[in-house]
């Protein structure tokens, strides 16, 4: 195998295969022996819930670890198109990954990952990503909130934080609808058993047999952890949760306090009757009328892959420098300068002729 080789005789054997590197032809012995690329295998799955599914997963040799908090880009082929979606993996530091993902009745990957996830089954990866991770060194309060599936971050936070064997308060003040849905209830009723300092407290919005109920309040926060107010707090979860927490602490002049995880964000319109000019590719060399879509659409449809992760804006993963033009933030409403800047190709729009250095 190229791997046992001496690096000079690698990297000939690299020149040697190239245009395709070594990868392309390791991948067809197995997926899991490429080089430059993630990979990972799933050796688990199990549904902790009807509409979620929790898989492990082996990353190959080019995994370098992540922070809690951190996501990955997770890439599946459906009907023989890559599709990349962002995932918070929430194992143990130096394990397999642990992945937790909701199906969307509607969504293209995460009902994919819920009916094809099985033991055996490989998936494509990237290097972590993400600035929502724990400080160092680490805050003697800690709050954790988080609604459905926004416990994954939180959660491995949350493992590290005992795993480090942390001396501080930590509060877990976890949302969901009903007793039933609540993940990983019985994990985290361990961690609080074995940590004095660590409590969980379930909000059950829809159902009866929670500590709290109903939507997040202030009350709740006080109920929680009566030390919010000495806290840093992270939180993850729906839209109005987000939207509540940002506002209760605001009121209480906490803005700075709160981390935040978006996992969505509100659907975008575009409107392509009015779109003029042209979209050039600039390393490529492509070109193409501009059809008033998103630019990552466009280069799509113009046949380039680049990166993304969360195609709404959240993840920056889709970041790439314009050269020349305007564009409008379909987010923001706001024009860009003419001069060279780095953009989110998924949220940017051509205001005319538009060069990307893609
Ligand atoms: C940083 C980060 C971390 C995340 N971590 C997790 C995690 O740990 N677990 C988890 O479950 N999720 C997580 N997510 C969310 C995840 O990335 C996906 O967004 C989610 O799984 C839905 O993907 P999908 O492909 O199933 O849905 P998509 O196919 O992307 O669709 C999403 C929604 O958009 C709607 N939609 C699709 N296309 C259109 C259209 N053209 N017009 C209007 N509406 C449309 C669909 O109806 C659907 O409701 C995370 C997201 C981010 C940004
Ligand atoms: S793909 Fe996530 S910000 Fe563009």
């Amino acid at each position: 195998m190229t791997t046992l080789l001496p690096r000079g005789l690698r990297e000939l054997g690299e020149a040697l295969l190239t245009p395709h590197g070594a990868d392309r032809y390791l991948e067809l012995l197995d997926p899991m022996l490429v080089r430059r690329e993630i990979r990972g295998r799933v050796t688990s799955v199990r549904h902790q819930s009807p509409d979620t599914v929790t898989f492990t997963v082996r990353p190959s040799r080019a995994w370098r670890g992540f922070e809690a908090g951190q996501y990955v880009r997770l890439t599946v082929e459906i009907d023989g198109v890559r599709r990349t979606r962002c995932y918070s993996p929430c194992g143990p530091a130096g394990g397999d990954l642990e992945f937790t993902v909701k199906a969307d009745p509607q969504g293209l990957v995460s009902r994919h990952l819920h009916a094809k996830a099985k033991p055996g089954a490989v998936f494509g990866l990237s290097a972590a990503d993400g600035g929502f991770t724990l400080p160092s060194p680490r805050p003697e309060r800690i709050l954790l909130i988080s609604g459905g599936s926004g416990i994954t971050p939180v959660l491995a936070m949350a493992r590290r934080l005992v795993a480090e064997g942390h001396r501080g308060e930590v509060a877990f003040l976890h949302y969901s609808n009903t007793a039933a849905d609540a993940l990983y209830r019985d994990e985290l009723a361990a961690l609080a058993a074995r940590h004095p300092g660590f409590r969980v407290v379930h909000a059950h919005t829809h159902g009866r047999g929670g500590d709290l109920h109903g939507f997040f309040s202030k009350q709740h926060l006080a109920q929680a952890a009566p030390w919010f107010r000495d806290a840093e707090t992270f939180l993850c979860g729906p839209k109005p949760l987000m939207d509540s927490a940002r506002e209760v602490f605001g009121s209480e002049g906490l803005g700075e306090r709160l981390h935040t995880e978006e996992f969505t964000a509100p659907p975008l319109t575009f409107d392509t009757a009015a779109a003029e000019g042209t979209v050039r590719f600039a390393r490529s060399g492509r070109e193409c009328a501009n059809s008033g879509k998103p630019l990552l659409e466009q280069a799509e449809d113009a046949g380039l892959t680049p990166e993304h992760g969360c195609r709404m804006g959240i993840c920056f993963s889709c970041t790439q420098v314009k050269t020349a033009g305007r564009v409008r933030n379909a987010r923001t409403g706001e024009i860009s300068g003419e001069e060279g800047e780095e953009i989110q190709l998924c949220i940017n729009v051509p205001v005319g002729d538009v060069e990307i250095n893609a």
